[in-house]
C-alpha cells in the first residue's frame, strides 16, 4: 500500500494511468481538470473531475489494500440502495484497474451548508433527518449495509480514560467518569434498529448544491440503527458551528426522533464523546492534518450537551 501523504489527500495524477484510461472511457470523454475540495480528513483520492464538454462527477479512488476501498465500494452500494428522493448523489459507476477502485458519483456543485443560527441550513438538515428516518429502511438498502459488521463497540473511550485519568481531562468528565463509561457501554446494544442511518454526518459531509439544496455525501460508514442517531450525532456539530449548548439540549428534547429515545440518545453522546476525548490524545496519524484539532474541539462540545442531559 503507498505511503498516504503526510498532508492533504492523493491526487487524480497519483491514480494509475490505466484506471485513469478505464474512467475516461466509462465517462465517454477525457478529464481535462481535477478539483480536491477542502474538508474531510481521508487520504484517498476524492475530487470533481471536469470533463471535456464541461460536465462535472465526483470520484472517490484508492489502491485495493487500502481499507478505504472497502468504504467506497460499502458507499457505492448504499448511494444505488437508497430510496428515491433520499438527499444523496446518483450512483454513476464502478471501475477497477491497476490493483485500485473509483467509484463514480454525480456531482453536486455548491459549498458546504451553514450550519450557524445565522443560516436556515440547519432546519433543513433536521427535516431531511425527519423525513429520512420516518420509516423502516427499505429491504434493498437494508440488504445493502447487513454485510458491514456494526462499528457501535468500536465508539467508546471514557473506559480508557477512567482506567488513567489525564491531568488536562475537563472536570466536567473528571467528575462523571464512572457514569459517561457506564453510559457508553450501554451503546453497543441501542445501536440497533431499523432506520436509515448516515453515520457521519457533519457539515463536511454535505453540499448545499444549487438545485437539491442540502445533501448528505460520504455514505461510507452508513448503516441501519435507530432514528435518533444522525440527529444526536449532528448536535455537537451545531455547537461547533456556533449554536449554544442550551439552545441545542432544548432542540433534543423538542425533535421527535430524539425526544421518543432520550437513553438511546444519551448513550450514543457519550459514546461519541469519549471517542472523541479519548483520540484527540493519540499522536496525530499521517495524511489527516487538523484531526485532533477538530477531535478536541467536538469532545468538548459532546461534554457540554452530556453535561446538560446528566444534570
Ligand atoms: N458527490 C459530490 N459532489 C461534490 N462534492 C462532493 C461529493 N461528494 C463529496 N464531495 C466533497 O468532497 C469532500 C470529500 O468527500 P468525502 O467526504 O465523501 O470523502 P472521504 O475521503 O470519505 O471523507 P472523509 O475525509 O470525511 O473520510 C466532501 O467533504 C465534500 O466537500
Ligand atoms: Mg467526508
Amino acid at each position: 500500500m503507498p505511503v498516504p501523504p503526510t498532508s492533504g489527500r492523493l491526487q487524480w495524477t497519483d491514480v494509475p494511468p490505466p484506471l485513469r484510461a478505464r474512467l475516461e472511457d466509462a465517462l465517454g470523454t477525457a478529464v481535462t481538470d481535477a478539483v480536491t475540495p477542502a474538508g474531510g480528513f481521508g487520504h484517498q483520492l476524492a475530487a470533481a473531475l471536469r470533463l471535456a464538454g464541461g460536465r462535472r462527477v465526483f470520484v472517490k479512488a484508492a489502491p485495493d489494500d487500502d481499507p478505504l476501498t472497502a468504504a467506497n465500494v460499502h458507499e457505492a452500494a448504499v448511494l444505488d440502495a437508497l430510496p428515491p428522493g433520499a438527499p444523496a448523489p446518483e450512483l454513476l459507476g464502478i471501475h477497477r484497474a491497476a490493483g485500485w477502485t473509483a467509484v463514480v458519483m454525480a456531482h453536486l456543485d455548491g459549498p458546504h451548508p451553514d450550519l450557524s443560527p445565522a443560516s436556515a441550513d440547519a432546519g433543513q438538515t433536521w427535516a431531511l433527518l425527519d423525513n429520512l428516518t420516518s420509516s423502516p429502511a427499505p429491504g434493498p438498502y437494508a440488504a445493502a449495509v447487513s454485510t458491514a459488521p456494526s462499528t457501535a463497540a468500536s465508539l467508546h473511550g471514557w473506559d480508557e480514560l477512567l482506567s488513567d485519568p489525564p491531568a488536562d481531562l475537563a472536570p466536567a468528565a473528571r467528575d462523571r467518569l464512572p457514569q459517561l463509561a457506564e453510559l457508553e457501554a450501554a451503546w453497543p446494544v441501542l445501536a440497533r434498529g431499523d432506520r436509515i442511518v448516515h453515520g457521519d454526518l457533519r457539515a463536511d459531509n454535505m453540499v448545499r448544491d444549487h438545485h437539491l439544496g442540502v445533501t448528505f455525501v460520504d455514505w461510507a460508514h452508513a448503516t441501519t440503527g435507530p432514528a435518533c442517531l444522525d440527529a444526536a450525532s449532528l448536535a455537537p456539530q451545531l455547537i461547533l458551528a456556533g449554536h449554544t449548548p442550551a439552545d441545542i439540549s432544548r432542540l433534543l428534547h423538542e425533535h421527535p426522533d430524539t425526544a421518543r429515545n432520550p437513553d438511546t440518545t444519551t448513550a450514543f453522546l457519550a459514546a461519541l464523546t469519549g471517542h472523541w476525548h479519548r483520540n484527540a490524545r493519540k499522536p496525530a496519524p499521517p495524511g489527516a492534518p487538523g484531526l485532533r484539532t477538530y477531535q478536541h474541539r467536538a469532545a468538548a462540545a459532546g461534554l457540554a450537551l452530556l453535561s446538560r442531559r446528566l444534570g
